[in-house]
């Protein structure tokens, strides 16, 4: 399976995946990276590791929707059959998300419907919650919405500050990310509404609900 991955800036989540496929450990390839930020060092890693990549930026577009056209048409050349946003800090329209019809993910760091939207490790640390996390969600129309793929819970202690948070968040991100896009490559992830269902998963341990077959 070509996987096409959005991105706006720093690209740990990317590299994660790039780590995971040039281990064989998921089939395919990554066809195209696409960043909305010139300077993100997303793209940087793109070029060490000879991933194809495209800088567009919005701009450059009179409307959102030129904007959105231009990523679907490159992304439909690289002929790519899921679209992984990585830290991309933009909403998609409905037009986008037909071109790839549950074909798009998200990874989000908190355990969603939670703290959704922007600076959700902080907005966690500010409710005083306790346990917080990372997901990886099919998007839909509503922001960091959208059946749940994987999460994976991260407790949250007196000490945290919103960098130490985030770190630990991260970890997991870079776990739960490339274990979903295995997933789907190999077919097992079933949507029946909001609830998805992956056919063979082990389910039931934490922190990472379900289980991770391999060590990412
Ligand atoms: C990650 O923590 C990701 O979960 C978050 O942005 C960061 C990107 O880091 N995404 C969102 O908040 C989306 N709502 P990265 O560029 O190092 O992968």
């Amino acid at each position: 399976m070509n996987i096409g991955v959005l991105v706006s800036g720093r690209g740990s989540n990317l590299q994660a995946l790039i780590d995971a496929y040039k281990a064989g450990k998921i089939e395919g390839s990554i066809a195209l990276v696409i960043s909305d930020n010139p300077n993100a060092y997303a793209i940087e890693r793109c070029k060490r590791h000879g991933i194809p990549y495209q800088i567009v930026l919005r701009q450059d577009f009179t409307s959102k929707k030129d904007f959105e056209r231009e990523m679907v048409r490159l992304l439909k050349e690289r002929e790519v059959e899921l679209v992984v946003l990585a830290g991309f800090m933009r909403v998609l329209s409905k037009e986008f998300l037909d071109a790839f019809p549950m074909r798009v993910i998200n990874i989000h760091p908190s355990l969603i419907p939670a703290f959704q939207g922007l600076n959700a490790q902080k907005q966690a640390l500010d409710y005083g919650a306790k346990i917080t996390g990372c997901t990886v969600h099919f998007v839909s129309q509503e922001l960091d919405n959208g059946p749940v793929i994987i999460q994976a819970c991260v407790p949250i202690t007196p000490e945290d500050t919103e960098d130490s948070l985030s770190e630990k968040i991260l970890k997991f991100e870079h776990k739960i990310l490339p274990q979903a896009v295995k997933w789907i490559s190999e077919g097992r992830v079933k949507i029946d509404g909001r609830k998805v269902v992956v056919e063979g998963a082990v389910y039931g341990t934490l922190p990472v609900n379900p289980m991770l077959e391999y060590s990412f």
